[in-house]
């Protein structure tokens, strides 16, 4: 099913938790809603499960629109955050459950029930309860809940979010999977940017109520259209264009003058070679030694009056030959430098 999100606004009082958002969401894809926290994503998700009514605005399935159709008849499945199964229910019961709603026959709930569970790994625990499962199990029933009544749409909100860093990274890639063999049509929200790269197709970045940039991870990450986005997801230097770093002009001829730059820490090289054609000469301030990476803290010479500028470059590997002090040419390629605002 394709999802069409269109002009939602939702206000609770004076705060605008969703403002003017527009979406389209094509068949099968895995959208992401990335954004701090208070910035409106679950807002969206229970409008677009109608479990909340927007102020204006319209959901769309497959071209129909669903803005006046209750929750329980959009066939839409969710998983929320946690503690969300039923905690006196058998982990079979509770899979059970929508189709009972939906009077399913006896026979095609039970086989089912097994099929889910297999589905998720857990077909020998159906006769437990939620408290005797870990973290990670209990948001795969909760997947596996979401899903038993063939959802046209499934819509997670921060699923992960409640497991520790190794649990999280292995649910991620059977979510993934498992969306990608349904071909099921997934909105999932997080506010964690890693989670995001790796998991979507499309991935909306909110702040305030507001979409900021909407785009496949690549995009994202590599052509983020704003200081927001350029800083929300990954480490991104921003300077004032006229520090004197080499930028193209994003294939955009208007002609406006660059005013703030952003450039990731690894696209910026260090280099002893003497400089040339107008290469920055900085000198090293601090370096971390992360392990398999080594951070530089570079200071840039007041240039233009803009004052004592620093970058951090990053570079894999240890390199243990490097002094504090030491005056070091940056090696920048252009075409890595985003223009993330004109004057
Ligand atoms: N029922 C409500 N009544 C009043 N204000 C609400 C209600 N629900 C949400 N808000 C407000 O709307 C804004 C958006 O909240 P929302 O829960 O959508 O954010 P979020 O992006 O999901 O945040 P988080 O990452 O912390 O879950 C917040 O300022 C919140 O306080
Ligand atoms: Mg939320």
């Amino acid at each position: 099913m394709s999802l069409e999100i269109r002009n939602i606004n939702k206000s609770f009082g004076r705060i605008k938790a969703v403002d003017n958002v527009s979406l389209a969401i094509d068949n099968g894809t895995l959208v992401c809603f990335l954004g701090p926290s208070g910035c409106g994503k679950t807002t969206l998700l229970r409008v677009i499960s109608g479990l909340e009514l927007p102020d204006s605005g319209a959901i769309l399935v497959n071209s129909q629109n669903m803005s006046t159709v209750p929750a329980r008849n959009r066939n839409f499945g969710m998983v929320f955050q946690s503690y969300s199964l039923f905690p006196n229910m058998t982990i079979a019961a509770n899979v059970a459950y929508g189709l009972e709603c939906r009077k399913w026959s006896r026979a095609d709930i039970s086989q089912r029930v097994n099929n889910m569970l297999s589905l998720v790994h857990l077909e020998d625990q159906s006769h437990k309860f939620p408290h005797q499962l870990s973290g990670g199990q209990q948001q795969r029933v909760a997947l596996a809940r979401a899903l038993a009544p063939k959802p046209s749409v499934l819509l997670l909100d921060e699923p992960l979010s409640a497991l520790d860093a190794k649990v999280r990274e292995e649910l991620r890639e059977e979510i993934k999977t498992l969306q990608r063999n349904l071909n099921i049509t997934t909105i999932m929200v997080t506010h964690d940017q890693e989670e995001a790269l790796t998991m979507a197709d499309r991935i909306m970045v909110m702040k305030d109520g507001k979409v900021m940039q909407t785009g496949s991870p690549m995009d994202i990450y590599h052509r983020p259209e704003n200081p927001f986005v350029a800083q929300f997801i990954g480490r991104m230097n921003i300077v004032p264009a006229g520090i004197g770093i080499p930028f193209s002009s994003n294939g955009d001829s208007k002609g406006a003058r660059a005013k703030i730059l952003g450039i990731r820490p690894e696209n910026i090289k260090l280099s002893d070679d003497p400089a040339s054609n107008g290469e920055l000469t900085g000198i090293v301030d601090r370096i971390s030694r992360l392990g398999n990476l080594t951070r530089f803290k570079i200071s840039l010479p007041n240039k233009n009056g803009l004052g004592p500028v620093t970058v951090v470059s990053e570079v894999q590997g240890s390199s243990h030959d490097l002094q504090v002090g030491t005056p070091k040419v940056l090696k920048i390629n252009p075409e890595t430098v985003r223009v993330l605002e004109w004057g």
